[in-house]
């Protein structure tokens, strides 16, 4: 997600994520189902002495696809060698990713819906037989050359499967999407991030946290650390459930954990656009926001709250939007005080 604005919350922190992020299955808290899955397909794998099937992970920003490609790898005793779906430019940048692997290696392609069409039908053939085919030279003398390559593991991570196509999802034979974590997962792992980080936080404190993260493990990660700095300067560095809640105050996040920009969002659509239908362009240019941020980072968690509804006609806000910013929906679908 490099070069994407995202909420100043969500973005990475290299060193901290290196940090804190878990390095096997056993570390990982949440996702389950995807757990349990992908912990079998790695047995499975090791016991027949094969390379794990291609994977795609799908979600939303920050809920670990980076992770669990790192402890898949790990799991395997398998190298990664990381890049991404835009910096993957010609077919040669990609021949020299898969001439370089070795038998068993693990390919992660972060946003991998952002990789060339041309570059994608050159990792089909990949995928499928572990070969390449590629044409050198150009004019007369052009030809095909097929490459035999080692058996590698392509995982691919997104944020937005919806935008892949159909012959790229299909070769993927394992294809997991994460969901926001729940409060008290959130809460264990800010637990374990105050742990690692040697910040003093009881419970009560994690979970005020937990509660105002999206569903989000990097944004909890992002907290505890501002939360900690306000427990520095404004307490004894201690972190309770009080300084936690005074602490978000400060960074305008509210009890529900919604931010500036959220509300923003819900205030547009319902003030600007009379509760909608509103469609992701006119809505992105009233709050001045990037429409694939909005789509990606800000209105899934909107809509898995259920402030916002997505229809073929455009996005409208639900009675339970109206209520957070204190309005009630008219009739004529005029916004008005309570
Ligand atoms: N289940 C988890 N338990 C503990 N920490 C987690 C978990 N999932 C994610 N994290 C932490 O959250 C941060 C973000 O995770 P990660 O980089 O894997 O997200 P991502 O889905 O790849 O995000 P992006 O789409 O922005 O690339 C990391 O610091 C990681 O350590
Ligand atoms: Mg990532």
């Amino acid at each position: 997600m490099a070069d994407r604005p995202l909420s100043s919350l969500n973005k990475p922190d290299a060193t901290l994520e290196a940090a804190l992020r878990p390095s096997a299955f056993d570390d990982f808290t949440g996702q389950p189902k995807v757990k349990e899955r992908l912990e079998i397909a790695v047995e499975a794998a090791r016991r027949r002495k094969e390379p794990l099937d291609h994977i795609l992970l799908s979600g939303p920003p920050g809920l670990g696809k980076t992770t669990i490609a790192n402890i898949l790898a790990n799991a395997m005793g398998a190298t990664v060698k990381a890049t991404s779906g835009p910096t993957i430019e010609k077919a040669a940048d990609l021949a020299g990713l898969l001439t370089n692997l070795s038998e068993g290696d693990v390919l992660f392609i972060d946003e991998i819906h952002r990789l060339q069409k041309t570059i994608e039908e050159y990792l089909y053939p990949a995928m499928e037989d572990f070969r390449l085919d590629i044409i050198i030279d150009q004019g007369p003398n052009a030809r095909s050359v097929r490459l035999t390559l080692p058996r590698f593991t392509l995982i691919g991570a997104t944020t937005r499967s919806g935008l892949l196509s159909a012959p790229m999802l299909t070769r993927f034979g394992i294809r997991e999407r994460l969901d926001y974590y729940t409060a008290e997962q959130l809460q264990g792992i800010i637990l374990r991030g105050a742990r690692l980080l040697k910040i003093e936080t009881d419970p009560a404190g994690a979970l005020e946290i937990a509660r105002r993260s999206r569903g989000t493990p990097r944004i909890a990660g992002n907290l505890l650390r501002r939360v900690r700095d306000y427990a520095q300067v404004r307490g004894d560095g201690r972190i309770d459930g009080a300084i936690a809640d005074r602490a978000l105050g400060i960074l305008e996040i509210d009890a529900d954990g919604l931010d500036e920009m959220d509300k923003r969002l819900l205030e547009a659509v319902i003030v600007k656009f009379a509760g909608g239908p509103v469609g992701v362009n006119s809505l992105a240019v009233a709050v001045g926001e990037e429409p694939d941020t909005i789509e990606e980072v800000y209105e899934p968690y909107l809509i898995m709250e259920g402030y916002l509804n997505r229809t073929p006609q455009g996005r409208i806000c639900t009675e339970k939007a109206f209520r957070k910013l204190g309005l009630t929906p008219s009739r004529s679908g005029q916004p008005r005080l309570l």
